[in-house]
């Protein structure tokens, strides 16, 4: 593998001042010296930043073995988490899977259905619907083993999985990514000896994806993981704090988003041309919004799937307030090939398409698109990825890791903590009367009361 993907600016540079990218080098740099000294705020979470390079060969083994387990008795698991705990490995294995083969369960990979990142109880009660007489097994993720949506489902999920399949079998097939020693999900684990692995501490939830958090999912699903860590590996090389910003698409991708924050574009539109990509726009949204949206800052992370978005969002983009702009995931050479067929009649008027590719013309969607958008005021950064698989999806996880933790250090916050999370569930628990929240409860009900 010789290719990294590449960050694209020139059609975002346009938009600024001459100098105004060149001119936040200083802050980079500082930036990337204080992640690698470990001398910024929010230091105790730094673990990420060289996670891809300290994974060892026995750990990867451990993972698989724990995943054939699980493959072998399984034809069904459920990844129950939330947040960070849950979107990244729906990412990478959206993005990897066929898009179809999942619903049908084809017998070579188990199916993967994701629970425990909402309290719906019509979705809940569909998914043991589901589970009903299927050989399921479950992964509980959990980093504080508290979270109350994902042990809402492991409780549920845990009561089936032993009914169904018995308490022996239930102890094979039941796995849990936590902490080491914290938290109601490592108690159960320990006390039920379920096989489990940690999520160290110094990685947050919204960069865990190379932890057990992603790599024990995305190895149940058949993937390759060591090719996902070797991409993330080159990437972590690549953007390390000693490659100068030019060369340096991390630092780059960073300096350019804070360069265009200053010039008033608050917004920042995630895009893809590729349906597979949809839950990767979901994990971005996290790590950025998480780690950039706090002390009263922070550009907002949109994200919009097109060609379908270009249906309902495209207006706003091309047209509305322009304090946008976009970030384009690109796929160079999709993993098909189809072509467009002749027909006789040509009532659709599309003959002249006959015999080219349909990425052809996706790519042209594209580039249209992103014209269209320069020409109404919208900067365009894109990030093109040679194709869609393991490898450069490790890349495209570590570019983005790397560049938030960069760019959330220009912005001046720390980029590695999330108090605003806190405070819907101080609320819901105050509504709930859990015990130890009675003066919140009486406080919140004379409130609603007013
Ligand atoms: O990034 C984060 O820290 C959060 O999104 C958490 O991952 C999420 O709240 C789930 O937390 P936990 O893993 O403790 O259940």
């Amino acid at each position: 593998m010789s290719k990294n993907i590449r960050l694209e600016i020139n059609k975002a540079v346009q938009f600024l001042a001459a100098g105004a990218v060149e001119a936040l080098e200083p802050q980079v740099k500082a930036a990337q010296q204080a992640l690698e000294t470990g001398t910024c705020r929010g230091n105790d979470f730094l673990g990420w930043l060289h996670l891809p390079s300290s994974i060892t060969a026995e750990h990867l083994a451990d993972l698989k073995q724990t995943a054939q387990t699980l493959r072998e008795n399984c034809d069904t698991i459920v990844v129950a988490g939330i947040g960070g705990s849950y979107l990244g490995a729906r990412a990478v294995i959206e993005a990897l899977g066929n898009s179809f083969e999942w619903l049908t369960n084809d017998g070579k990979n188990p199916v993967i259905l994701f629970a425990g990142n909402n309290i719906g109880e019509d979705y809940l009660s569909e998914l043991c619907a589901y589970l009903a007489g299927r050989n399921f097994g479950v992964i509980n993720i959990s980093k504080s083993g508290t979270t109350t949506e994902t042990a809402l489902a492991f409780r549920l999920l845990k009561k089936q999985c032993e009914e169904q399949r018995g308490k022996e079998m239930a102890r094979k097939v039941i796995v849990a990514v936590t902490d080491a020693r914290k938290g109601a999900a490592r108690v159960t684990a320990d006390n039920e000896g379920y096989k489990s692995f940690i999520i160290p501490d110094n990685v947050g939830g919204r960069f865990s994806v190379l932890t057990p958090v992603g790599l024990l999912p995305i190895a149940c699903a058949g993937f390759d993981i060591e090719k996902l860590v070797l991409g993330a590996v080159d990437m972590e090389n690549a953007t390390a704090s000693e490659v100068p910003m030019k060369e340096n698409p991390a630092a780059l991708y960073a300096a350019v988003r804070n360069a265009l924050y200053l010039a008033g574009k608050k917004v920042e539109i995630l895009a893809n041309f590729q349906p597979k990509l949809h839950s990767m726009n979901e994990w971005w949204k996290q790590l950025y919004g998480e780690s950039e949206g706090k002390d009263g800052k922070g550009i907002f992370p949109a994200a919009v799937d097109f060609t379908t978005d270009l249906h309902s969002m495209g207006q706003w983009i091309q047209d509305g307030e322009r304090t946008i702009f976009e970030t384009v995931v690109s796929v160079e050479e999709p993993k098909h090939t189809l072509l467009f067929p002749h027909d006789e009649d040509n009532l659709d008027g599309l003959n002249f398409l006959e015999g080219k590719r349909v990425d052809e013309v996706n790519k042209m969607a594209e580039l249209g698109t992103q014209l269209a958008h320069v020409d109404g005021g919208v900067p365009n950064l894109r990030v093109v990825m040679p194709q869609l698989d393991e490898y450069y999806i490790g890349q495209l996880i570590y570019f983005f890791e790397r560049a938030c933790g960069i760019s959330g250090l220009v912005l001046g916050v720390n980029p590695f903590d999330q108090p605003g999370v806190e405070a819907y569930k101080k609320n819901m628990f105050a509504l709930l009367d859990k015990p130890g929240y009675e003066a919140e409860s009486k406080a919140i009900r004379e409130r609603l009361e007013k």
